[in-house]
């Protein structure tokens, strides 16, 4: 059983796994939780203290999951509520805490309450739940106002009867009124359904999106230039406003009940300076920074975010996250072996992978990758990992990422999923370059994702990734996971300091020491540099020379 730990979040290290892509146990080319369970070995092997599901809820899918038909239950496809509870206690009896992704912003347009709200009509108690406007124009025909959402194309879409309503992602994925209480009441039965099955926690999604302030009226609703203009300081009509933080207080007094208190870790696009409201021990009590996932390959960038994030989490003494990779950006592998092209502008860029300094917004095409080192990108994400998990905070670990996977491009238009794609149009290529089925094993139908076609096609290169061929292999990068993560366990105490050893860190190398004379030294650069005494505990790749550090790998030394 696990151990009645209050503060195991604190330097927790999480998987993240994406149901329909880790493993189909019923042959159907989508994977479920039984084959979560069928994995569960697997899991305890990597030496990791929680999962955390992406959305397994009944869904038609037009986000990959993220735009939920119901919240109490799971996609027939995925399973049943029995195989949930089955799952948590396979994983529970091996020590690993589950992590339910909850999406409080919007809910899909097959959720019962949507399906109510076009039935009802304009004005109706139904219609309240969501942010329905009346059009501008004459008879109503224009939107009421020229936002873009998200993923592209409009914010509003029509109905029947001549109404509005408001996404703030895709048309599927309608936003929900968050100023009535009727909603605040069924997340808050959401919330105990789950913890009652023995979920550990929640991540949420769009966390800073809940809280709006739209008059009803359209004609005083700001234009998209007049929006974007607006200050996010907690008073924007959209984002992170402060109100949202109420939200968190009341599903904290729930969280609160359980023994130990469940946690919650918020997916909150903000100012970084507004993040520790976020974290905050009476709202959700940790936040995802996605600063390094943003960031260049450079030491003086990585030391920067690192001790920033290190000072936000102590404002309210929670602590900070760390994230290279997840099922929203190019794998991390493939972000470190692109040339820095730089700006936002070489988006247009017609024909090669392209880096940009958002890492959300790489553009990849189609089978060319003349500028992508996946060698060079392996080598330097397998170093990053192992600074990343010598830090003091929760490392949050994308399912792959532990084979060292790329992005797959391998996918042509027509197999493409992610509404980002159809609605850029075709300008981005969306995520699912990150979402193709795990390899498992060298051949069989789908790798032994499971005995059907894969829901998104796998390239051939999988094969020679595949657990199977890295199991138990020196110097894989799952052989690496595996030893960080069990030594890591190991050489954890409570303190979370970090002690930068100055005489290390310069243009391209940084080091650190943690309690008990940990120390981690990475070499950002393409030659070698000295390593300062110690014992070497463990190395990201290979160390030719005694005494060196070689470029691109990270080192843990016993001091
Ligand atoms: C979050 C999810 C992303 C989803 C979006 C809308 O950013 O991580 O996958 O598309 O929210 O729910």
């Amino acid at each position: 059983m696990l151990i009645d730990d209050k503060n195991w979040w604190r330097q927790a290290a999480v998987y993240q796994i994406y149901p329909r892509s880790f493993a189909d146990a019923n042959g159907d080319g989508l994977g479920d939780l039984q084959g979560v369970i069928s994995r569960a070995d697997y899991l305890k092997s990597l030496h990791i203290d929680a999962v955390w599901l992406s959305p397994f809820y009944p869904s038609a899918l037009a986000d990959g999951g993220y735009d939920v038909d119901d919240y109490r239950n799971v996609d027939p496809r995925i399973g049943t509520l029995e195989d949930f509870d089955e799952m948590v206690q396979v994983l529970h009896e091996r020590g690993i805490r589950v992590i339910v992704d909850l999406v409080p912003n919007h809910t899909s347009n097959l959720h019962e309450w949507f399906q109510a709200a076009l039935k009802a009509g304009p004005g109706s108690p139904e219609r309240a739940r969501y942010i329905f406007r009346e059009g501008r124009g004459e008879n109503g025909e224009l939107p009421p106002t020229d936002w873009t959402s998200i993923f592209g194309g409009p914010s509003w879409t029509r109905v029947e009867d001549g109404q509005w309503y408001l996404h703030n992602f895709a048309p599927e994925q309608p936003d929900l009124n968050w100023k009535n209480p009727e909603v605040h009441e069924d997340f808050i039965k959401t919330l105990r359904f789950w913890l009652d099955r023995g979920a550990d926690g929640f991540r949420v999604d769009v966390a800073h999106g809940l809280a709006k302030d739209l008059p009803e009226d359209a004609a005083s609703l700001p234009s998209k230039a007049e929006l974007d203009a607006m200050p996010v300081d907690g008073t924007h009509p959209l984002w992170d406003r402060d109100e949202v933080h109420e939200i968190y207080r009341e599903w904290r007094e729930v969280l609160n009940e359980y023994t130990p208190a469940r946690t919650a870790v918020a997916e909150a696009w903000v100012e970084t300076s507004r993040r520790p409201h976020y974290s905050s021990p009476d709202g959700l009590g940790q936040a995802f920074n996605f600063d390094l996932l943003d960031a260049d390959f450079s030491a003086p960038e990585f030391r920067h975010l690192i001790a920033h994030n290190l000072e936000l989490s102590d404002q309210t003494g929670s602590s900070s996250t760390w994230v290279f990779s997840n099922h929203d950006v190019v794998r991390h592998a493939t972000r470190f072996g692109l040339p820095l092209l730089g700006s936002a502008e070489d988006i247009e860029h017609p024909d090669t992978w392209i880096k940009a300094d958002q890492a959300k917004h790489f553009v990849l095409t189609d089978g060319a990758e003349p500028a992508l080192d996946r060698e060079l990108g392996l080598r330097r994400a397998r170093a990053a990992t192992l600074l990343e998990l010598a830090l003091p905070g929760s490392a949050y670990m994308y399912q792959g990422e532990e084979l060292g996977l790329h992005e797959v491009v391998e996918i042509s238009d027509d197999q493409r999923q992610d509404p980002t794609f159809f609605r850029s149009p075709g300008v981005e290529k969306g995520r699912d370059g990150c979402r193709v089925p795990l390899p498992w094993t060298a051949e069989g139908e789908s790798f032994g994702f499971g005995q059907a076609a894969p829901h998104l096609p796998q390239p051939a290169w999988f094969a020679e990734v595949s657990v199977e061929k890295q199991d138990g292999k020196d110097g894989s990068t799952l052989s690496m996971y595996r030893e960080a993560l069990a030594l890591r366990r190991e050489l954890l105490t409570e303190d979370e300091s970090l002690t930068w050893i100055d005489e290390l860190c310069g243009e391209y190398s940084l080091a650190f020491e943690r309690a008990g004379g940990w120390v981690t030294v990475m070499n950002f650069g393409d030659d070698p540099i000295a390593l300062p005494a110690g014992k070497v505990l463990l190395s990201s790749g290979p160390l030719a020379q005694e005494g060196e550090l070689p470029g691109a790998t990270t080192v843990w030394l016993q001091r």
